[in-house]
């Protein structure tokens, strides 16, 4: 068995990489049905070699009926045919090896699709047998078991529990799902359900991939012992407890499954990582990133920042600090495929509730997308600049906004149809990219694309941006490559300018400093020279909403 190298040498590729996410999906159509599939990925990997990356992560890609877009996964260890094959992955994940990407892949283990065989097994099977067991199947309260278990709410609407129809046709028990209906949670308390997670692990671990981002890492166990049923009514990290008692996530007993993953992934040269989505307080995220556990874990706190200098601060000091704590390395993300993109958030300044923003403002949302993608850009080279490791979604590079303005008819986000309330749809953030200045689908493939993409996406196309000076692709394969040349041990050092500055300025050990501007004025830059600027410098200083890169 190889020595675990966790901490020193190549195991440690992901502590400081620069990691894309794919959403298959919608990132290139190779067969031309509308669908991003893996023969568009094969064919884009120079594309991907050119930014510079270190990896990318591949959401889900499994067979799935899609009730939410590919997070209900039918079969854990295969690929839906729209996507491709297994032949298929093992060809792009060669190509991506060969220019010297990795490869991280979604692993979702909460909840099944419904299409899966065991949750198919279980409807046929009887009430209490073993194949029940693998989900959380409970009666009904009532006189005929009408009444729903508990008043558990589910994260896409009303409620957490779905009543089935028994073999004979009766109206039967009720299952537990804590997203859509077509989302069964697994019972993690069930030994096959574990066994069968860690053949899943093993097979893309023996198959190539470097590693997993684990879905709603945090909320696998649940305290359902003696007849308990939580009765909740919010998904909220807020009403989280923060000691791992908890009824339904960020349980303690979690990290018994992420220890048992672990081993497999030391059983690898090198071994293989893991990044935890975990929504839960700030000083329990540590846990899920220990050596013993999958490595790394998200934080979203950037998502929430804003243009904010002191929030942006403190969060980065904080969570590097708790990174530190157990010799991980944290991370940094601005979007992903469940956010409205970056450059749309700070295009209009100031909002916190994105949700209502959304409902009032979509079809009028009078953005200033200068501002939004000056701050973008400069937020950008801060995060890239402070240790840790940087996740970036896809079309971010391109400077896309979100796309607003998509009619209920044509969203298929389960959030925004099962949330009313909220009326969310995270579906303008997953069109599909454009790679052409025109066409049906702006080269995205031959066909149309699943999503309708407006018209004005081909000014933000690679085929428009490639080669451009000034444009937010090169913007992104200048910063990136940069980074990887300054890329230095894992210290900070935070240089004050007095209690009234408007500015974040660090430097680490090698010399290298980032200055971001977060006033409304120019400022001075500090000594040294520059490496590079998100905005071009005006009479030598660093305008305002700006970032720029010394050497000092
Ligand atoms: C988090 C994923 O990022 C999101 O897209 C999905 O809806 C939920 N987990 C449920 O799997
Ligand atoms: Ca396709």
């Amino acid at each position: 068995m190889p020595e675990n190298t966790f901490l020193k040498g190549p195991a440690d590729w992901w502590r400081q990489a620069v990691i894309y996410q794919i959403y298959p999906r919608s990132f290139a159509d190779g067969n031309g049905d509308g669908i991003g599939d893996l023969k568009g990925v094969l064919e884009r990997v120079p594309y991907l070699k050119s930014l510079g990356i270190d990896a990318v992560w591949f959401s889900p890609f499994y067979p799935s009926a899609l009730a939410d877009g590919g997070y209900d996964v039918d079969d854990y260890r295969n690929i839906d045919p729209r996507i491709g094959t297994l032949e298929e992955f093992d060809q792009v994940l060669d190509a991506l090896h060969n220019v010297g990407i990795r490869v991280i892949i979604d692993i979702v283990p909460n909840h099944s699709g419904s299409g899966h065989k065991w949750f198919q097994e279980a409807l046929k099977a009887a009430p209490g047998s073993p194949e029940r067991d693998r989900y959380i199947f409970r009666d009904g309260k009532g006189e005929h078991g009408e009444i729903r278990p508990s008043e558990l709410v589910s994260h896409f609407g009303p409620t957490a529990w779905t009543r089935i129809t028994e073999p004979d046709g009766t109206p039967g028990q009720w299952y537990m799902h804590l997203f859509a209906s077509e989302q069964p949670d697994w019972n993690w308390d069930n030994e096959e359900v574990r066994a069968d997670f860690r053949k899943t692990i093993k097979f893309w671990c023996d198959r190539g991939v470097d590693g997993y981002r684990v879905d709603v890492a945090h909320a696998l166990i649940k305290d359902l012992k003696n007849g308990h049923l939580p009765e909740r009514s919010s998904y909220d990290v807020k009403v989280m407890k923060k000691d791992g008692t908890d009824d339904l996530f960020d349980r303690d007993e979690v990290h018994e499954i992420y220890a048992s993953w672990r081993e497999i992934f030391n059983q690898y040269e090198p071994p293989r990582m893991g990044v935890a989505e975990a929504w839960v307080h700030g000083n329990r995220r540590p846990a899920y990133a220990s050596e013993k556990g999958l490595g790394q874990s998200f934080n979203f706190d950037m998502l929430y920042a804003g243009w904010d200098l002191k929030k942006v601060k403190e969060l980065a000091k904080n969570n590097l600090k708790a990174a530190a704590e157990t010799g991980s390395s944290t991370t940094w993300v601005l979007s992903n495929h469940d956010v409205i993109r970056h450059v749309t958030r700070f295009a209009v300044p100031g909002i916190h509730d994105w949700a209502r923003w959304y409902r009032e403002n979509r079809f009028d949302p009078k953005l200033d997308l200068e501002l939004g993608s000056a701050r973008a850009k400069a937020m950008t080279m801060l995060l890239l600049a402070l240790p840790g490791s940087t996740y970036m979604y896809q079309g971010e590079e391109l400077g896309l906004p979100e796309v607003l303005d998509i009619q209920p008819k044509d969203m298929q986000d389960p959030s925004f149809f099962r949330n009313p309330e909220v009326g969310l749809s995270r579906d303008g953030c997953r069109v599909p990219l454009p790679w052409a200045t025109s066409g049906s689908s702006f080269g995205f493939g031959t066909g149309g694309s699943h999503l309708p993409m407006p018209e004005w996406y081909g000014k933000y196309s690679v085929a428009a941006e490639d080669g451009q000076k000034g444009s937010f692709l090169e913007f992104y394969r200048e910063i990136v490559a940069l980074r990887k040349k300054l890329q230095t041990k894992e210290e900070i050092k935070w240089v004050g300018h007095g209690l009234f500055s408007k500015v974040i300025h660090f430097a680490r050990p090698n010399g290298w400093q980032s200055i971001t501007n977060f006033g409304s004025k120019p400022v001075k830059l500090p000594a040294g020279k520059l490496l590079s600027s998100s905005t071009p410098l005006v009479d030598g200083k660093l305008p305002a909403n700006a970032t720029a890169w010394l050497q000092a």
